[in-house]
């Protein structure tokens, strides 16, 4: 494994162990988690692997082979810079919850493509926490490792996510996507085996990131609180006559609640469909999904925008945009058969606007974080 042999070139000596983590994509139910509703992510076929061995003192040490150059070398979490807080801020939390966690030397190794809205970033944070979960002895739950690297990400580097990416990528089953209750945290593997329908999904990355993606998400965070406290719920999940809720909301609170409510509904309704082997028909539920997050939530992008409406007329059954939008990726749902057409015509809707060209990934539903060895 080339992880381990950067880790011996780097640090000498073996690593104690290798841990993976995968990224993710939403199947249905965004910027539902921090409303405390539905999400039905599954792990990817990507992520990032870990080699790690503890240290008897409090130093932690980590390079990336995606970031040639010398390992970052830190006597204090404070001095951490960079992509280096993903992990660092899984040391902060743990030690900050009185955890016996001392330091590290850590090399990674990923092929999530960042950017493309997979999660790269809670598959580290993930991937750290489960190596630190075993190196430590400390015998936590996946949901905690989740909600610790979270918090790694809201509090340390503070971007104010909701628990899915992590949760998908702590508690994924192979074949199977994640349905988790955002407010019980409550979770359920639920079988998705595309292939036994002639199905492939799709992801189109967009290769763009719109700067405005980060203070964007913590002002739709704020919409949805502010309508919750304008409707006297404790959160969007709680709306249930959504008429009523609508009449006495205005402007972008009332939009962001329209999603919200709905797409909560669209989770439920689109696990009904695959438990009922009703798989061919959850494309119209994509296809709400992602009207729903341009038009009401104010998420999308043209480029997204673009590779949703050109899958369609190449044939998908149903496409939309996954995660938290302005850029990243698009996932689309087609027939084997159709594949190439899909591919070829949202290439040319690319082409005609003198966009770059988006790449293509196909996936299954991964397995969860594991050790590796
Ligand atoms: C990002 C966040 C998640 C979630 C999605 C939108 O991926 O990290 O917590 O809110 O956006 O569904």
């Amino acid at each position: 494994m080339r992880v381990v042999d950067a880790f011996r070139e780097m640090y000498g000596g073996e690593p104690a162990g290798v841990w993976h983590a995968p990224g993710r994509v939403n199947l249905i139910g965004e910027h539902t988690d921090y409303n405390d509703g539905f999400v039905l992510p599954f792990a990817v076929p990507y992520g990032v692997t870990v080699a790690v061995s503890p240290r008897e003192d409090d130093t932690i040490r980590i390079a990336s082979l995606q970031a040639p150059g010398e390992p970052h070398v830190m006597a204090d979490v404070d001095q951490a810079e960079g992509w280096v807080r993903y992990p660092v801020g899984v040391f902060w939390v743990m030690r900050g919850d009185g955890l016996p966690v001392r330091g590290a030397d850590i090399v990674v190794d990923g092929d999530v493509p960042e950017g493309a809205g997979l999660s790269s970033s809670a598959a580290l944070e993930v991937s750290v926490a489960l190596a630190l979960n075993d190196l430590y002895g400390l015998g936590l739950e996946p949901m905690r490792l989740a909600k610790i690297s979270q918090r790694a990400e809201n509090d340390f580097v503070g971007m104010p996510c909701g628990i899915m990416d992590q949760a998908a990528s702590a508690l994924s089953r192979a074949g199977h996507a994640l349905f988790l209750d955002c407010r019980s945290l409550a979770s359920r593997a639920i079988p998705l085996d595309l292939e036994k329908h002639g199905l492939r999904l799709l992801i189109i990355n967009t290769g763009v990131r719109h700067e405005l993606a980060d203070g964007q998400y913590a002002k739709r965070r704020q919409d949805c609180e502010n309508a919750a406290k304008h409707l006297g719920v404790p959160a969007l999940r709680d709306v249930t006559d959504l008429a009523a809720a609508l009449e006495r909301l205005t402007g972008n609170e009332r939009k962001r609640t329209q999603h919200v409510v709905t797409e909560n509904h669209r989770v439920e309704a689109l696990i009904g469909l695959l438990r009922a082997g009703a798989v061919q028909e959850i494309g119209a539920i994509l296809n709400a999904s992602h009207i729903s997050l341009r038009d009401q939530f104010e998420v999308s992008c043209p480029e997204l925008d673009v590779a949703v409406e050109a899958s369609i007329r190449g044939g998908a059954r149903g496409a939309r945009m996954t995660g938290g939008g302005f850029g990243g990726s698009a996932i689309t749902l087609v027939a084997e058969d159709r594949v190439d057409r899909v591919r070829a015509k949202v290439l040319e809707a690319y082409e005609e606007r003198g966009w770059a060209a988006p790449t293509f990934l196909s996936t299954t539903c991964a397995a969860g974080a594991h050790r590796l060895s």
